[in-house]
């Protein structure tokens, strides 16, 4: 096994869902080290999420953009990084659909622009630095199972159909072109659904939770009969923090919650958990509208990570109907994080999208 000791790293997108757990969870496991967020802040970025690091004296936050090439390396060098943790992203399915040119900008020439600061500073600016740049993607490069095929493994072929998973396999192909390339010390995570703390109420879980909460319908797209499999944040922060320290520069891990779901049966296991919370207001299914597919919806997702568990000693930790309870429970006391969001930008989305603010 390989040995890393990442000591001051970038996480770009870390006021997002998946990265400002990233930053908790590297703060809690690694006090010492440096953490410097970049984010834009764009609808889905929220400092709100980071407040309990931004009292501490290792963290910092940036507001700007992955694009800024010239920033990122100012950066680089300045914080003397050693590791980029790439989550920043585009990464709502349903927008790539309504509006794809944001996707392509952020992913696809937002990832290449920090390669090119990272390969700037780390390799051309004099000694080669030991480095790490890990780059976050998703299981949806893969395109959809049928609902018998074996799970998606790092060698199965890129098959991507949204606009969104496009984007994504764009910027994995060019992480592995500059460590074929240049050298680079890239690694790449391919993950799938993830649920948790601090999720931005677009995505199926905060969504259903949040309209019940407000007496909203659950719109379910199709038959609902499509399957995800979902991954607990911090068992994916876990992942990432295992490949940065063990895993193989120019390797690709797949990291699953091994927790296949139709999406019938998350919404179901959802309203099992408000029926007891709120029994007056039981069966909360009878707030389930099959409304209009999602066109191109992929069928079914479903990880093997198999390679990640040998070589890492990866495993999730946690039931998914006991991450989903932990996760109804922190909605349910964070009303102060989500509520706010409800208003502007995601309201416009949410009435143009289902007709229904
Ligand atoms: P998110 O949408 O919640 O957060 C994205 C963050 O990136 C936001 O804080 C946003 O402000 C920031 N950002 C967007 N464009 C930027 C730019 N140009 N420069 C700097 N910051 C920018 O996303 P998430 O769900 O936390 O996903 C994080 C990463 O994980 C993404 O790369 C996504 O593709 C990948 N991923 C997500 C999931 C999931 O289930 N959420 C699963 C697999 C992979
Ligand atoms: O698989 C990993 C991917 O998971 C990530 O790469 C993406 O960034 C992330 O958004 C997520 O994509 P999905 O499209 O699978 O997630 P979403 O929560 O949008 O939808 C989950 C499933 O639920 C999907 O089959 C569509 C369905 N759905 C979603 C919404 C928002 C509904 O039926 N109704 C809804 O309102």
């Amino acid at each position: 096994m390989n040995t890393y000791a990442p000591q001051r790293l970038l996480v770009t997108g870390g006021a997002g869902f998946i990265g400002a757990n990233f930053v908790h969870h590297w703060l809690a496991h690694h006090p010492d080290s440096r953490v410097v967020v970049l984010d834009a802040l764009t609808y889905a970025g929220n400092r709100a999420s980071l407040a309990a690091a931004e009292a501490r004296p290792e963290f910092c936050f940036i507001h700007g953009d992955i694009s800024d090439t010239a920033g990122v390396e100012r950066l680089l060098r300045e914080e003397n990084i050693d590791t980029i943790v790439h989550f920043a992203a585009e990464s709502h399915v349903d927008r790539s659909i309504a509006g794809p040119d944001a996707f392509i900008e952020t992913n696809v020439l937002g990832t290449h622009s920090l390669l090119k600061a990272a390969r700037a500073v780390w390799l051309q600016e004099g000694a080669v630095r030991p480095h790490r740049f890990h780059h976050v993607s998703t299981d949806e490069v893969y395109g959809s199972l049928g609902r018998d095929d074996p799970p998606f493994s790092e060698t199965t072929p890129y098959a991507p159909n949204s606009p969104y998973a496009a984007s994504k396999a764009a910027s994995d192909h060019l992480v592995r072109a500059y460590h074929h390339t240049y050298g680079l010390a890239t690694t790449i995570s391919n993950c799938s659904n993830n649920y948790g703390p601090y999720q931005f109420p677009e995505k199926l879980i905060p969504l259903c939770l949040i309209n019940l909460l407000d007496d909203k319908p659950l719109p379910i797209y199709g038959d609902g009969l499509n399957v995800r499999d979902w991954l607990h944040v911090e068992d994916h922060c876990r992942g990432i923090e295992l490949i940065l320290e063990g895993g193989q520069p120019g390797q690709t891990y797949n990291i699953g919650g091994g927790a296949e779901r139709t999406n019938l049966e998350v919404v179901h296991a959802l309203c099992a958990i408000m029926d007891e919370r709120y029994p007056a207001n039981a069966p909360h299914t009878q707030r389930i509208e099959f409304v209009r597919d999602r066109p191109g919806h992929d069928l079914r997702y479903a990880i093997d990570e198999t390679k990640l568990r040998r070589e890492l000693g990866y495993a999730p930790g946690r039931h998914f109907e006991d991450g989903l309870r932990e996760t109804v429970e922190w909605y349910l006391a964070q009303e102060d994080w989500w509520r706010p969001i409800l208003s502007g930008e995601y309201r416009d989305w949410v009435g143009q999208h289902y007709g229904a603010a």
